[in-house]
Order: structure tokens, then C-alpha cells, then sequence
């Protein structure tokens, strides 16, 4: 079983559900690997199986499953930690979803809980 992060009532079924998460997911996902400033992290990962994982992950973390199974964070990004990805790149990242979450008309309430809870994820996804 998987770590336990953060646990967020019905943020899910606000969101509008799986199809809110896969189509954030995949929109987030090209602004990410487009951007030169964060795209050298990806190289020699299969963007597919990442835009599954980060669709599970993000559906446990706005509320739709009781718990993620993947990876946890921390060992999932201590190959990129030594690589040198540090919080300038984490706050670009957050700002692309942010962005993704306008662009699908999400609540500006809404969008700032998603970013609460993935803020809460920084200092595991940094090593720190
Ligand atoms: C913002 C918070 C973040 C969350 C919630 C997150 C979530 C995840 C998850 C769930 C995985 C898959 C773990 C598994 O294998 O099961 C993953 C992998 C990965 N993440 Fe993140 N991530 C975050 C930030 C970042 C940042 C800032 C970068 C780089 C700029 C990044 C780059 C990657 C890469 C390249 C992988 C694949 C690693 C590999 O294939 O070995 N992530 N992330």
C-alpha cells in the first residue's frame, strides 16, 4: 500500500471528477515537457506512463481514491535531486499547473486548494 499524503474530502467531485483530472493532467504535462527550463528532467522518461502516474497521483491527491500506490515522492525524484532540481524548478512546475487549471475554467478557489496540497508535497519531492 501506498503512502498516505493528504487527504481532501470531496475537492475531487468539485474538480469534476476523472475527466477534470485526466484532462489537467495532460494539458500539464505538455506545458511541462515544452518549457526549456524544466524539460531536461524528462529526458529518458516515457511521458505516457508518466501522464498514467501523475493522473493516479493527482486523483488521490484531489480526493478520488483512498490511497496512491506509486512510488513515493521522495525516491521518485532523488535521481532528478542529484541531477540538481531544486525549488526554482518546483515553483515552475506549479505555476504551469496553476495555468492548466485556468485554462479548464477551474474555480480560483478550488485551484488554490490543488496547489495548497501539492505545496505540501515540496520538501518530499526536493529531499529536504
Ligand atoms: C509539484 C509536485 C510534484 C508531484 C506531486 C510529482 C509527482 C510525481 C509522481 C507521482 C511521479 C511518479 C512516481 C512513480 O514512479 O510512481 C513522479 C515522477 C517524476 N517526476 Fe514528479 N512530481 C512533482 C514535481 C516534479 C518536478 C518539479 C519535476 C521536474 C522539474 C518532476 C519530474 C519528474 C520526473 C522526471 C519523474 C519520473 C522519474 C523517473 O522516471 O525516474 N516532478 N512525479
Amino acid at each position: 500500500m501506498g503512502k498516505v499524503y493528504f487527504m481532501s474530502e470531496d475537492l475531487y467531485t468539485r474538480l469534476g471528477g476523472q475527466a477534470a483530472v485526466n484532462a489537467a493532467v495532460e494539458i500539464f504535462y505538455r506545458k511541462v515537457i515544452r518549457d526549456p527550463r524544466v524539460k531536461l528532467f524528462f529526458e529518458g522518461t516515457d511521458i505516457n506512463q508518466q501522464i498514467e502516474k501523475q493522473k493516479g497521483f493527482l486523483t488521490f491527491a484531489f480526493g478520488g481514491v483512498t490511497h496512491y500506490a506509486g512510488k513515493d515522492l521522495r525516491s521518485a525524484h532523488a535521481r532528478l535531486v542529484q541531477r540538481g532540481l531544486g525549488s526554482a524548478h518546483f515553483d515552475i512546475v506549479v505555476q504551469h499547473l496553476r495555468a492548466t487549471l485556468e485554462e479548464l475554467n477551474i474555480e480560483k478557489s478550488l485551484i488554490n486548494e490543488v496547489l495548497k496540497i501539492v505545496e505540501h508535497t515540496r520538501h518530499e519531492v526536493l529531499d529536504r
